[in-house]
């Protein structure tokens, strides 16, 4: 569904991605992995079409988005769902307005049918009744579920998450890879999903890939990279100051 190939993008003289390549199959939830600005959500802005590389090509669904314009970009982008780094509800908004706001943007449906769509997707995260609140009036954990409800309400091809759970309980962390899973299982998208949630993500991924030092160092299945033999890898699951990384 995704190839990406040779990425190269600096900012100033800083390298983020030196030859990032890597491929993404239909229907699988692919998680990225690596350090904390190692370039994680600079690559997922380059899928989105928010950042053009350097050098490099990606291609989604067979179309080349790297040499796509604007607006050919934005078709491209309507098969898309987010969830960005954050969360990022539109705090102005209700809940229910902020789910109901890319089918707004992107369809044009009638206003009943919206609000049908928006209540359905926010009984699916289990924030049925929780639509008129404001973003600050409700957890954390509940603004993830909102910002997921709102990256899926147009079901999507391909969705993206910029680690969803991040500063979550664990009881929380849980429950939003089971919510997933299972709206994976219902609606079939590919996922691909930045995530510092070790170990829980070798359950939830059909496989991982490290980014480190601008490239994909290593991707396989939750097993192989586990087992991996490359010491990054080995180092970093770990969580180890020892090794080839280092800490700081
Ligand atoms: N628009 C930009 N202009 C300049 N530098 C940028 C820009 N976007 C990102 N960077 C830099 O690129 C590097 C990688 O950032 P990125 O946000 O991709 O990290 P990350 O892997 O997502 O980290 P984290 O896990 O903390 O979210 C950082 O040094 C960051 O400062
Ligand atoms: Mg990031």
């Amino acid at each position: 569904m995704i190839r990406v190939e040779n990425l190269h993008k600096a900012f100033g003289g800083q390298q983020v991605l030196q030859g990032l390549t890597l491929e993404v199959n239909t229907g699988e939830i692919m998680i990225v992995i690596g350090r904390s600005g190692g370039g994680k959500s600079v690559f997922l802005r380059h899928l989105l079409g928010l950042l053009r590389p350097d050098a490099g090509r990606i291609w989604v669904d067979g179309v080349e988005i790297t040499a796509l314009r604007g607006h050919e970009m934005d078709k491209v982008r309507e098969r898309y769902g987010v969830v960005f780094q954050g969360g990022a509800l539109f705090d102005s908004l209700t809940v229910f307005d902020n789910v109901a706001f890319p089918l707004r943007e992107k369809t044009a449906l009638a206003a009943s049918e919206i609000a049908a769509r928006v209540e359905e997707k926010l009984a699916q995260v289990g924030l049925s009744g929780a639509g008129h609140k404001y973003p600050d009036e409700v957890s954390g954990g509940m603004r993830k579920r909102a910002a997921i409800a709102r990256a899926l309400v147009t079901e999507p091809q391909i969705v993206f998450f910029d680690e969803p759970t991040t500063g979550l309980d664990p009881v929380l962390v849980n429950a939003i890879h089971h919510l997933i899973l299972d709206l994976h299982r219902k609606f079939r998208f590919t996922a691909v999903m930045v995530s510092h949630e070790i170990p829980e993500i070798f359950e939830i991924a059909q496989r991982v890939a490290m980014l480190h030092d601008g490239v994909i160092v290593e991707a396989g299945d939750p097993q192989a990279i586990q087992e991996s033999g490359n010491p990054v890898v080995q180092q970093f699951i770990r969580g180890q100051i020892e090794g080839p990384i280092r800490a700081i």
